[in-house]
């Protein structure tokens, strides 16, 4: 979701503007466009549409000279996406420009007001406040025109500004929307994102809300809103460009779902101690963990589903109430706070504005929260009281899949120190489930072997309209999962149903051919799947089930069968998913799809 990049230094500054803004595509984006001081005066290029446009158009950066730019791609909230609601914004006398992440709230207010001075508004963004009123404020001294006008503003904004007058610096601040400055030996930069600056520093310092931050070509001085001068410490990035980097797939969904068996153990390993599951940065005592009353997950779009599988695990194993919620949902809906509630924000980008939202909301009532989380430093780790790491590495493509497949291993992980610490289970059933655990990478792996076969499933399925997938229990929570994934990046409509609610009402749209995809990896209830299978076959369904090696009785009833390893029932989602995965990226691809950049979605969605 929109994407800034500054510099400030000795090299040209357009080319690196754009080079950093290509990495940040992944973000999700419909205009793109950067601003360069020419040596007397402040120069702005901006286009709808990729990127390469815009590269196209400035041949490479080479059109605009200059050592100190800000850059930005826009995914378009206020205003549709045009050439003159792309960013950068100039005000009126070309003296200030800005480019903004975030959503000002109050902005229609303050265009008001900003109207009735004089003040003309050229596009139809809320960013173009911050801009008039800079100028409004502005008398000399930027960090203090920043200051007031973020006084004014509500809402959340990342901020890159350069003033006429102030060619040897370049300006940012933050408010929920994130923002990173990096310093290297040929410059200082700003960013929504490490993959954008990687290449020229690994010294990154984190910006904290109502931070402002002056660059120059040697300095970095950080304010806080009150104009006080801060101290902050550098982190030292430790993942290689490589990890953001295609290397040799044809695009990052496919190279993340074959880097998941690695997430799954990167996450795993370093918490199996001697038979024992240590989870150190869970700061909680065995006591606490045994007077845990409710825990509440709360989370978006896929890491909704981790979480929703975690209730059924963590109930099952620890029988611990769990209510799973949307972040979005659970922010406005006054839930009941009870002593001994620890909350989980489940998060990868750690950036997502309801998630971010929800854990203060929480936070705010005195419970504890624990982030799951993969960008290290990110908002919600920061926040969170603590916070589990995933290590799935940098995800790139809009479409979760290795950081999803790592959130369930840490709450397979969560479940076991829990059911452990509460003696919910017994010490044999802990050692197989640990030995299964342990297996699951390898049996991930096993499953990619099957990528051809289910590229020609998929390539039988490009033109469906709808299809459906459900299942019961775990199934139902990989059947939402499997769902989505489908849906965002095919743009086929995908219901994921519980299975026996079918009959309620939905099963009325299967009809001859509908595809439905049947999860029955649940011995429990394997049998009611069944069911419930015979009861769309019956209405001319075409039927793929997902279920465990040894059922190769339902090859009677299904269609079309994909079998997984043998796993702990718990465990089932890791394997199971794999395949889904797979269909999605073979069906989005075989359309003829931008699979990494699906339209109108953002890979880090930091607007409510
Ligand atoms: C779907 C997908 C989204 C995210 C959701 C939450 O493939 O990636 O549904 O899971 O936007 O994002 P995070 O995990 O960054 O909070």
């Amino acid at each position: 979701m929109c994407g800034i990049v500054g510099y400030i230094g000795d090299k040209q500054a357009a080319p690196i503007l754009l080079d950093g803004l290509s990495k940040l595509e992944y973000r999700g984006y419909d205009s793109a466009g950067i601003a360069v001081f020419d040596g007397s005066r402040i120069i702005m290029e901006k286009v709808m549409g990729r990127l390469k446009v815009l590269d196209e158009l400035t041949e490479g950066g080479k059109t605009m000279p200059g050592i100190s730019g800000i850059g930005h791609t826009r995914w378009a909230t206020h205003g549709s996406p045009s050439d003159t609601n792309a960013h950068p914004h100039f005000n009126k006398e070309h003296s200030i420009v800005v480019v903004h992440n975030g959503i000002i709230e109050n902005y229609s207010k303050l265009k008001k007001k900003l109207e009735r001075k004089g003040y003309e508004f050229v596009s139809e963004t809320d960013t173009e406040v911050l801009v008039h009123l800079l100028t409004e404020y502005y008398d000399g001294n930027p960090v203090a025109a920043i200051e007031k006008v973020m006084r004014r503003v509500e809402g959340s904004y990342a901020l890159g500004i350069m003033f006429k007058d102030h060619p040897h610096h370049i300006y940012a601040a933050r408010k929920d929307s994130p923002l990173i400055v990096g310093q290297s030996s040929m410059g200082n930069l700003i960013a929504s994102d490490v993959p954008a600056i990687l290449k020229y520093t690994r010294s990154v310092y984190y910006m904290e809300n109502e931070e402002i931050v002056c660059l120059s070509k040697e300095n970095i001085r950080f304010y806080n809103i009150d104009g006080e001068a801060l101290v902050k410490e550098p982190v030292t990035i430790d993942w290689d460009i490589d990890a953001a980097e295609k290397g040799g797939y044809e695009h990052f969904m496919l190279k993340e779902i074959y880097e998941q068996p690695k997430a799954v153990r990167d996450t795993i390993s370093p918490r199996l101690k001697n038979g024992e599951v240590v989870i150190e940065e869970l700061g909680m005592t065995d006591e606490e963990i045994r007077h845990t009353r409710k825990i509440i997950i709360i989370a978006c779009g896929s890491a909704y589903h981790a979480g929703v599988t975690g209730k059924y695990i963590l109930e099952g194993m620890a029988r611990i109430p769990v209510e799973v919620d949307l972040a979005s949902e659970f922010r406005y809906r006054n839930p009941i706070y009870e002593e001994g509630t620890l909350a989980i924000i489940i998060s990868q980008s750690g950036e997502t504005a309801d998630s971010l939202a929800a854990l203060r909301e929480a936070r705010n009532h005195g419970v504890r929260v624990l982030g799951i989380v993969n960008v290290v430093g990110s908002s919600i780790a920061r926040e969170a009281d603590n916070v589990m790491y995933t290590w799935a590495g940098p995800e790139i493509s809009v479409a979760t899949t290795k950081a999803y497949s790592a959130q369930l291993a840490a709450l397979y992980l969560l479940a076991m120190k829990f059911a452990k610490v509460r003696e919910t289970i017994t010490q044999e059933e802990f050692a197989e489930l640990q030995k299964d655990l342990e297996k699951i990478p390898e049996q991930i792996e096993q499953l990619l072997g099957m990528k051809e076969k289910i590229q020609r499933f998929a390539n039988r399925y490009l033109a469906a309209d709808h299809m459906f997938f459900i299942g019961r229990g775990i199934d139902y929570a990989i059947s939402l999962e499997g769902s989505l994934k489908l849906k965002e990046i095919s743009y086929i409509h995908s219901e994921a149903y519980a299975a026996g609610e079918l009959k309620h009402g939905t099963i009325s749209l299967v009809e001859e051919g509908t595809l439905v995809v049947a999860l029955a990896t649940q011995e429990k209830v394997y049998s009611k799947t069944i069911s419930n299978i015979v009861e769309v076959k019956t209405r001319g369904a075409f039927v793929m089930a997902v279920t465990n090696e040894g059922h190769e009785e339902i090859e009677k009833t299904a269609d079309y069968v994909i079998y997984i390893p043998k796993t702990n029932a718990y465990f089932a989602n890791s394997l199971a998913i794999i395949p889904l995965q797979l269909f999605a990226y073979y069906v989005s691809l075989g359309r003829g799809l931008d699979v990494d950049k699906p339209r109108n979605l953002a890979k880090s969605v930091t607007v409510e």
